[in-house]
């Protein structure tokens, strides 16, 4: 394995378990990957600078108020110079201070400072593992992007057995190797919407489309096989949940406005869902009663919010990317950019939904990207296939390798 010109900012907190970075450090320099390593209070108990030096061939940093180590490289930088942050052994007790945002040594500070994806590699005894307190640090972690390797279960240096050990230096090898290959979007949050809305006329009628879902399901399954945190905001449809996503169920275009602005922050927002456009004006509570010999309702109409729109305006809390779709049974490609102009996103997928073609609610679609570097043919593919090849190319986006 080779992560030539990779760099690694290793966080070394307290635990019997410290002794077994140094193994790690000499299978990342195998692997021709760069380490720095920054070694907490807690952690120079267990190993020694000297040591970690020698194997890193790095200075190492232990103090945050050290004036030589501000001087040579502040926290700040050093907690973006690398391309991964690990902590191993990750202790409850920085677990702990990283769920709670504080900064209160080197490790903590860098740890809130990076702009960098962070790979926690805990390690404690088990009770302490299972404590609401550690499992509540943990959901927030990774609920934040946080990545996880580990712990294995097996027997503990304090004569207990149970999940608590740090992993083996191999295993934490191949998680930093997966969040270094190219084309991850592992630390990256993306929102998807997905399916129809359905916009109540009383308790029992609604509104709806056609939209199945799948091609909006697929693109969250293919962002979550690249490591990506998916929230997908999705409104009724006939499909299992993908794995690995954390779903929102909305009925109504309002609910699905709600659902994605309290998603936020996100890198990337896909905006797959296909929006009723009206909502009824003034729903009935209760079932509209069909009285013989009388007139049917009149239903009136109301524009609903743009979610795509609303989210490319979104200021400050605008994701990088925002991408939304274009159904069109006529002048696919004109209608289509000027959609991307008037809402204001980066990319709409533009397809054809004239009912010959079959896509809407089918399983295959043909597309055209538009970018604001030109409009690309991708040729009639399933909805599975051309949502992998929209997830590589976002990843690919938001790593800088091409333009949003
Ligand atoms: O205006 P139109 O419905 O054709 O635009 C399609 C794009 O806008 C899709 O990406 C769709 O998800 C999004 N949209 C939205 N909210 C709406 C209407 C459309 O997010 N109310």
């Amino acid at each position: 394995m080779s992560l030539a010109g990779r760099r690694v900012l290793l966080v070394v907190a307290g635990g019997i378990a410290a002794f077994k970075v140094l193994e790690l450090i000499r299978l990342l320099r195998r692997a021709e990957c760069g380490v720095t390593a920054v070694l907490t209070a807690g952690g120079a108990q267990f190993v020694t600078p000297l040591s970690l030096q020698a194997l890193t061939e790095n200075r190492v940093y232990t103090d945050l108020f050290s004036l030589t180590d501000e001087s040579e490289m502040g926290h700040i930088q050093l907690s973006r110079a690398a391309d991964l942050v690990v902590v191993a052994p990750a202790s409850a007790d920085i677990l702990a201070r990283m769920a709670a945002g504080m900064a209160d040594d080197l490790a903590t500070t860098l740890l809130l400072a990076t702009d960098k994806p962070v790979l926690v590699a805990p390690a404690m005894n088990v009770r302490m593992w299972q404590h609401p307190a550690t499992r509540a640090a943990m959901a927030t972690l990774t609920a934040r992007g946080v990545a996880v390797v580990g712990p294995e279960e097996g027997a503990m240096a304090c004569n207990e057995y149970g999940p608590g050990r740090l992993s083996e230096p191999p295993a934490i090898l191949a998680a930093i190797a997966a969040m270094l290959a190219p084309g991850t979007l592992v630390g990256r949050h993306v929102l998807v919407t997905s399916g129809p809305t359905h916009e109540p006329i009383d308790p029992v009628r609604y509104i709806a489309n056609r939209s199945s879902g799948r091609q909006g399901h697929a693109i969250a399954a293919a962002l979550a096989a690249l490591g990506a945190r998916v929230t997908l905001v999705s409104g009724p449809v006939a499909l299992p949940d993908p794995a690995g996503v954390t779903l929102r169920h909305v009925e109504t275009a309002a609910e699905m406005l709600a659902a994605c602005t309290a998603a936020l922050p996100a890198d990337a927002a896909v905006c797959a869902a296909a929006v009723a456009d009206w909502g009824v004006e003034g729903a009935a509570g209760r079932k509209i009663k069909k009285t013989p010999g009388s007139a049917p309702p009149a239903i009136a109409l109301v524009p609903n919010p743009d979610i795509l729109a609303t989210l490319s305006a979104a200021g400050p809390r605008r994701p990088c990317l925002v991408v939304g779709f274009a159904a069109e049974t006529d002048d696919l490609l004109r209608h289509a950019e000027d959609k991307r102009r008037r809402k204001g996103c980066d990319w709409i997928v533009a397809n054809d939904v004239s009912a010959a073609g079959g896509v809407m609610g089918g399983t295959e679609n043909e597309i055209h990207l538009l970018t604001a570097q030109g409009t690309e043919h991708w040729p009639r593919a399933p909805k599975d296939a051309v949502a992998q090849k929209l997830a590589a190319r976002i990843a690919a986006a938001l790593a800088g390798e091409e333009p949003a």
